[in-house]
């Protein structure tokens, strides 16, 4: 797993699992550029999208609202992933800057970290076969 600070390109990978936390209903600038920046080889090589964002710990049922964070940039840079994983993700103050720990108190949103990751790991072993890889 790399952070897009440190992924050059996809040359040399078989698949790309690319995603990102929420901001705003929309994923953090950084990765959504690298997406931009690198659309045309994004489909040539099987490439999945997955979000975390605490939408779904609200409402689970929100699964809609939550794969539309990712429409726009599809629609934008062209890119097709073969799936959208969508996952609770965390509100854990220390790892927030303070004006975004304003926005989710003022918005009482809970805090914990409400990562699943045996439902990860099973996305990722049942997305595996589509990205042509063994799970
Ligand atoms: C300022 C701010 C805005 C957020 N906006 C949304 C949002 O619009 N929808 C959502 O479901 N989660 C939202 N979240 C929750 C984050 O997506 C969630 O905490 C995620 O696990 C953060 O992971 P990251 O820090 O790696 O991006 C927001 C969090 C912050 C701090």
């Amino acid at each position: 797993m790399l952070a897009v600070g440190d992924a050059s390109d996809t040359s040399g990978y078989d698949a790309v699992i690319v995603g990102s936390g929420v901001r705003a209903g929309s994923w953090h600038g950084s990765v959504k550029k690298w997406v931009a920046d690198n659309a045309g080889a994004l489909t040539d090589v099987p490439t999945t999208f997955f979000t975390a964002c605490l939408t779904l710990q609200a409402d689970p049922g929100k699964t809609d609202e939550v794969r539309a964070y990712t429409d726009a940039l599809i629609q934008e840079t062209g890119v097709k992933p073969l799936d959208v994983g969508l996952f609770k993700g965390l509100n854990e103050p220390k790892l927030f800057s303070l004006p975004e720990r304003l926005i989710l108190k003022a918005l009482k949103s809970p805090q914990g970290d409400f990562r699943e990751m045996d439902v990860v790991a099973a996305w990722t072993r049942s997305i595996a076969p589509s990205l042509g890889l063994h799970s």
